[in-house]
């Protein structure tokens, strides 16, 4: 007999027998077939090579739109639908309208739209304020990362999320908010606190983390855009010892090939931490494993509720790893854009990067991180151990630098500590004093953007 599976647990017994969502995915939107994706080169015949493709459009698909079964939390638990339908189709509230999605930073895939939503949007014709917009979009499946199961009368049963909320965004081709995704990217707009703030009752969260509603919408409007702090539900901490929030930046999933450890504290493998995410975080049914969990100084809470030693009988993520990895292995990292730098200050900032400013001893070319263990102390690169601390191994992995200029919002290191990367140039040179002058700190920084 499967034991009981913590989150569902939590869910079972305290979701105000909103359950219905348990039975989870509905049908995954197709691939669609215009969309190339690049077979891999590493040779063999035609069929092998059909199948490597084959895969990784099953692994696009999983990054898209797979849900894992996690609208019986969003949806069943949550109740997220419910606030985005609005009372007028049987949810609370006003409901919410396209223009307050795209301002708590939703995207909107404008190749899953058909031909006649693309003309109303392009002529103004298309509502805008209305809930009912909203419910259109998610019909076409336009909604980046968020999956709603109608219910057959114009309004949501249920609603889930995909790895593309937060890794995915547009390329505002058609109006800010609207394009072609950009799988990979970070959603640096998206606020994932604001968005479970819609929840109109948090009750379930309050009880994992011991404390009461009003404190879990605190932390969570504290998180603001570009962020999401996945170690919470983990350790209950919600802010840095400066009362800083505890929420990190929300990472690129490109360009990670050839990385040994990932997130900003290295918890593991690319599969490691998408079986983490997908159970521990999107709440997803599968099987999961990590008895250093059960640490309960260091994750008092995931170590109570048996995070760590996850089963059930139907697993939804298990099969899906490796076609997801290959997936996000086939993820490359932009490129700046041709003439957007000054080439002589690329060329000068290369050379202090692996001659006098000594970056290259961590960020090691062409990965960009150390081939092996790839993690430092908070001292060895001077900030506090904070973060570092919430992790098993207790240290910060040294962050791959390609495509640094597409992920410059929120700010760098894992928290955003450092606005600009002219900041971080110059935290590194006086915390190493490098002796940097103020035209070679621009030279590096033109560097990092050349990534
Ligand atoms: C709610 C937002 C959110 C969702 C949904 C999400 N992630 Fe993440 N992801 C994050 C954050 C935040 C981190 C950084 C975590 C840390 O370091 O503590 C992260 C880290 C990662 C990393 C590590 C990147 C690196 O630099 O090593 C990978 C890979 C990743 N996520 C893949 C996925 C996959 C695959 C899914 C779907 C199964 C997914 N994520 C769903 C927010 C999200
Ligand atoms: C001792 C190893 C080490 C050295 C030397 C080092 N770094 Fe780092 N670097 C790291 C680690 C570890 C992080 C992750 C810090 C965090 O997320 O809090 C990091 C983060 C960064 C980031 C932030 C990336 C992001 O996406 O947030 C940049 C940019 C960076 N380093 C550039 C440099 C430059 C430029 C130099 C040389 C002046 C340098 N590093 C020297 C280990 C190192």
């Amino acid at each position: 007999m499967a034991k009981a599976w913590a989150v569902a647990a939590l869910a079972c017994t305290v979701g105000a027998g909103a359950w219905t969502g348990c039975s989870g995915g509905g049908p995954v939107a197709a691939v669609q077939a215009s969309d190339p994706v690049t077979a891999s080169e590493h040779g063999g015949g035609f069929g092998q090579q059909l199948q490597s493709q084959a895969q990784l459009s099953n692994g696009r698909r999983i990054f898209r739109f797979d849900t894992f079964g996690d609208e019986a939390f969003w949806g069943g638990v949550l109740r997220l639908h419910e606030a985005i339908e609005g009372s007028g189709h049987g949810g609370v509230g006003a409901g919410v309208s396209p223009k307050t999605a795209l301002a708590v930073g939703l995207k909107v895939d404008v190749d899953a739209l058909d031909h006649r939503t693309l003309e109303a949007l392009r002529h103004g014709k298309v509502n805008l304020d209305s809930p009912d917009t909203t419910l259109a979009l998610l019909s076409e499946g336009a909604v980046v990362g968020v999956k709603g199961v109608p219910d057959g009368k114009g309004g949501l049963k249920s609603l889930g999320i995909t790895c593309a909320l937060c890794h995915s965004t547009v390329d505002d081709s058609f109006a800010p908010g609207i394009g072609h995704r950009l799988d990979g990217w970070p959603n640096q707009d998206l606020n994932v606190g604001a968005i479970v703030n819609l929840s109109p009752d948090l009750t379930p969260v309050a009880q994992l983390l011991g404390v009461d509603q009003p404190t879990v919408r605190t932390v969570l409007q504290s998180w603001g855009p570009g962020k999401f702090d996945a170690e919470l539900f983990m350790d209950g901490k919600a802010f840095q010892d400066d009362g800083r929030s505890a929420a990190t930046v929300i990472p690129p999933a490109y360009g990670l090939a050839g990385v040994n450890l990932h997130t900003y504290t290295g918890w593991g493998s690319i599969p490691y931490w998408n079986a983490f995410v997908a159970i521990l975080e999107m709440h997803g049914q599968g099987n999961f494993f990590d008895p250093r969990l059960d640490d309960a100084n260091k994750f008092p809470i995931a170590a109570k509720n048996g995070f760590g030693h996850v089963h059930v009988d139907d697993d939804l993520v298990t099969s899906k790893l490796a076609d997801l990895q290959r997936y996000q292995l086939s993820l490359t990292a932009p490129r700046p854009r041709s003439g957007s730098l000054d080439v002589h200050a690329v060329a000068r900032g290369r050379d202090l990067f692996s001659g006098q400013a000594r970056c290259a001893s961590c960020h090691v070319p062409p990965l960009y991180t150390e081939p092996g263990w790839n993690m430092h102390t908070g001292a060895e690169i001077g900030i506090d151990d904070f973060q570092a601390s919430r992790s098993p191994d207790g240290r910060y992995r040294t962050t791959p630098l390609r495509g640094l200029a597409s992920h410059a919002k929120r700010g760098f290191f894992h928290d955003g500590r450092f606005a600009t990367l002219a900041d971080v140039v110059d935290h590194y040179d006086s915390f190493f004093h490098l002796g940097l002058s103020p035209a070679q700190k621009a030279d590096l920084v033109e560097y990092l953007k050349s990534l």
